[in-house]
């Protein structure tokens, strides 16, 4: 009979035992868990199979299997079931469900054979799990919303509720850029894509780190994890920007080319190439021309070009920063210039009067000067406008010319300063009237003097200058005995040189006074007075010729000879006495110049007579000189020397011894001559025997002066020249003639144009015995 029995224990389903098939087999199945442990029981077969453990002993029970491991082990001695190894439903039956693997248990003696299947539930043993352990992603910061990135799928051996269930999706930090999303395939299977649904941003997030967690329906709940490392790659999304909208610097305008100013900056969060920044002046660039560039690469900036304050004072331009993608940014920089005390002043010149007039009252206006300074501030601080006024009175004659110098400074460290002289010159006043440089001049003139003989000189200064110091000598009138003093002196009002208009006679005027005026030219002029006072001297007037009061009537008594360059008759002279004491008792030849008594001498007529004879051409006009010859009227010869003593009585040689000396020498002077002329006579007798001059039997010594020469027309003889000015009383309009020299004078000539020359003079006086002086006036 069969028996049925069910079996149950925790796990284990004993589901029937059929005894239907004596030799046949009771089939027994059993339910385990996978992984249970070694040993574990899976059923009790012999009860399960109604065989008592004996039967199973005796009929040496065990377990057939055509698989080389064997599951379960049949412990006979207790008629039960167990683990033998470990049971992998994964590995036994892999995707299959159900999952079960058969044996049968062999009995003999009588044979029998019980197939016993034993099903293996699935346990939740496995994760899900991804392939890799990372999943790397090199995405664009430009991606598009959108845009999937398929990820890969985990597995789960597990089968049923403990297979996979489900994905998510997280992240490190809050990441909402993406989500994920299943997609179901045809065959079941599923496959998970990460899709963006917010932009990256590489600035913000330059990697993102993500989990992706498979987990399955197990209890407990398995899960596998795959890690998304996303590097988000760079786009030119970013401009540059600068850290300041506007740079402010100042720089000295001194300062060298090359000088850094400033520095701009602006930064461009790209990254390479997309964050590499370069500076340039943007094209609006404006004042700076030139003057500063800029690094393009660190964006210094600096002086390009000498800056000069003066013309520019501030800068302002822009700057462009530009990444290699072509975004830019701008930036505004202003550079204050800062002055440098680098411009000394300038002094301008408004006006300036030179000369100013010595008289200008105090705080006269000289100039107006404008001082500027081209630096500002400080370095530029000068007043604008200066008057130049005089404080003090003006004195030409002390002070002529100024030479003023003007400083202008500024008030820059150092100070800069400009000087500027003017050369003021001071203008004459008619301020001082000419001064005489003696109170009184006084000069002595020896009386026959040729008329025109300079006598002296006044000399008057004036310190002022040109016209108002140009002197002209003007003779006051002043009575002479009667007569008007111009008669007797004149003055060249040029040179003050006083010449005597006639010729003096001390026996009519002893002295002459008169006063000198000195006149500038000013307007009005200044004057001033001196008195001249001039002496006249005796003088022995000439060498006397000497005339017996015997003689008869024609007694010739000298013969004067003149002589004249000119030829034909500008050479014909004639000869006239113009000037006689007693005019009855001398007459001249009129062409031979002799000189003969007309008269028996009387007691009545003066010792000294006085003969001025004029000799004068016949030129056109005609021209004449004079000569004065002293004649003594006298009984002997002793008579003679006494009258000469007469001449020299008055004179300064009052030193007896030195007279006699005078006087002894005279004499042997005398005798000499004589024989000499009287030997020279003899000759020229005999030459021109035609021509007897004289004859006589009076004993009367012809007379020669020195040099004399009783020679004719052509005989000339060594002379002293004569060079004598003739002056018109009227001499101040300088009317100045020059006489014509008289070359050969026959007549010694003496020279009294000085003061000084009288002594000298009249030593040659005594020698001589004749003086003539010939002046050729016209
Ligand atoms: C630019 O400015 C930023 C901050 O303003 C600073 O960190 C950086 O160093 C500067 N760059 C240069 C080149 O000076
Ligand atoms: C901008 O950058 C410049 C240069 O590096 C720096 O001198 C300046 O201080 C910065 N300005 C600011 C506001 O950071
Ligand atoms: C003024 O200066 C000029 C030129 O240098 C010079 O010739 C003159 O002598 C000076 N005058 C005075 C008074 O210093
Ligand atoms: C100079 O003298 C004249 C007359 O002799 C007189 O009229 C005049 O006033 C005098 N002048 C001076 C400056 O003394």
């Amino acid at each position: 009979m069969a028996s049925l029995r069910s079996i149950c224990t925790n796990d284990v389903v004993v589901f029937f035992l059929m005894s239907f098939f004596i030799q046949s087999d009771a089939q027994i199945r059993y339910s385990i868990p996978e992984e249970m442990r070694k040993g574990s029981l899976i059923g009790n077969v012999a009860q399960d199979l109604g065989l008592d453990l004996k039967r199973l002993r005796s009929g040496r029970a065990r377990i057939v299997t055509g698989e080389n491991v064997q599951y379960a082990e049949l412990k006979t001695d207790k008629g039960t079931l167990v683990v033998n190894e470990r049971i992998d439903r994964e590995q036994l039956c892999g995707d299959v469900t159900p999952c079960s693997f058969t044996f049968e248990i062999l009995l003999e003696n009588p044979m029998e054979l019980h197939p016993v299947t034993i099903e293996v539930l699935d346990v939740n043993d496995n994760a899900p799990t991804f392939q890799s352990k990372h999943l790397d992603f090199e995405i664009s910061e430009s991606a598009t919303i959108g845009s999937r990135f398929v990820l890969e799928s985990a597995d789960d051996a597990d089968v049923g509720v403990n297979g996979l269930k489900d994905y998510i999706l997280t992240a490190n930090t809050a990441n909402d850029n993406f989500v994920l999303k299943q997609h179901l395939n045809p065959d079941g299977s599923r496959y998970i894509q990460m899709v963006l649904q917010n932009a990256l941003d590489r600035e913000k997030e330059p990697r993102l780190n993500l989990k992706l967690v498979a987990v399955d329906g197990g209890s407990p709940q398995r899960s596998g994890t795959v890690h998304i490392n996303i590097v988000v790659l760079d786009a030119n999304d970013n401009a540059p920007v600068f850290n300041q909208s506007i740079y402010k610097a100042t720089v000295s305008e001194s300062s060298s080319k090359g000088t850094d100013i400033l520095t701009v900056n602006a930064t461009d969060i790209d990254v390479d190439a997309n964050g590499q920044v370069s500076y340039s002046f943007s094209k609006s660039k404006t004042s700076a021309a030139g003057f500063f560039e800029i690094q393009p690469s660190t964006g210094v900036i600096f002086v390009a070009k000498e800056i000069d304050f003066e013309k520019d004072k501030k800068f302002e331009f822009w700057i462009e920063a530009k990444d290699h993608g072509g975004l830019t940014d701008t930036c505004k920089v202003e550079i204050d210039i800062i002055d440098v005390n680098d411009n000394a002043p300038v002094i301008n010149v408004m006006s300036f009067s030179s000369p100013v007039s010595e008289d200008s009252p105090v705080g006269t206006t000289i100039g107006i000067i404008n001082v500027k300074d081209l630096d500002s501030g400080e370095n530029g601080q000068v007043r604008n406008y200066y008057a130049l006024v005089t404080n003090a009175p003006l004195d030409r004659e002390s002070v002529s010319e100024f030479n003023i110098t003007v400083i202008a400074s500024d008030s820059g460290k150092p100070p800069l300063s400009v000087k500027k002289t003017f050369n003021l010159k001071i203008s004459d006043v008619n301020d001082n009237a000419p001064v005489f440089t003696r109170a009184l001049y006084s000069a002595t003139i020896t009386e026959n003097n040729s008329p025109g003989l300079s006598v002296l000189s006044v000399v008057a200064k004036d310190p002022d200058e040109n016209q108002n110091a140009r002197v002209s000598y003007i003779l006051e009138e002043c009575d002479i005995g009667g007569s008007p003093v111009s008669g007797y002196i004149s003055v060249n009002s040029d040179n003050g040189v006083i010449s005597a208009a006639r010729s003096f006679d001390y026996e009519q005027t002893k002295q002459c006074l008169c006063v000198i005026k000195a006149q500038d030219g000013g307007s009005p002029p200044l004057s001033s007075n001196v008195t001249v006072k001039i002496l006249v001297q005796d003088q022995n007037d000439n060498g006397p010729q000497m005339v017996p009061r015997s003689a008869d009537v024609g007694y010739l008594v000298t013969k004067v000879v003149a002589v004249d360059v000119d030829s034909g008759q500008n050479a014909w002279l004639s000869y006239k006495l113009q000037k006689a004491a007693d005019r009855a008792l001398f007459e001249v030849g009129l062409q031979n110049g002799e000189i003969r008594t007309i008269r028996q001498v009387t007691d009545k007529d003066a010792v000294k007579q006085r003969l001025a004879v004029i000799v004068e051409d016949n030129g056109q006009p005609s021209r004449s000189a004079t000569v004065i010859v002293n004649v003594v009227v006298a009984d002997s010869f002793p008579e003679v020397m006494s009258e000469f003593t007469d001449f020299t009585h008055d004179k300064e040689y009052n030193d007896n011894l030195t007279f006699y000396l005078v006087l002894a020498l005279a004499v042997v002077s005398f005798l000499f001559i004589t024989c000499v002329v009287v030997i020279i006579s003899v000759k020229i007798y005999r030459w021109r025997q035609s021509r007897v001059l004289y004859h006589s039997n009076l004993p009367v010594i012809p007379y020669y002066p020195p040099r004399y020469s009783d020679t004719l027309g052509t005989a000339t003889l060594p002379h002293v020249y004569n060079y004598d000015t003739c002056r018109t009383t009227d001499s101040r309009k300088s009317d100045i003639k020059y006489m014509q020299p008289m070359s050969q004078s026959l007549v010694s000539v003496d020279d009294v144009g000085t003061e000084s020359a009288l002594n000298g003079q009249q030593r040659s006086t005594a020698s001589t015995l004749v003086t003539s002086h010939f002046t050729n006036c016209k």
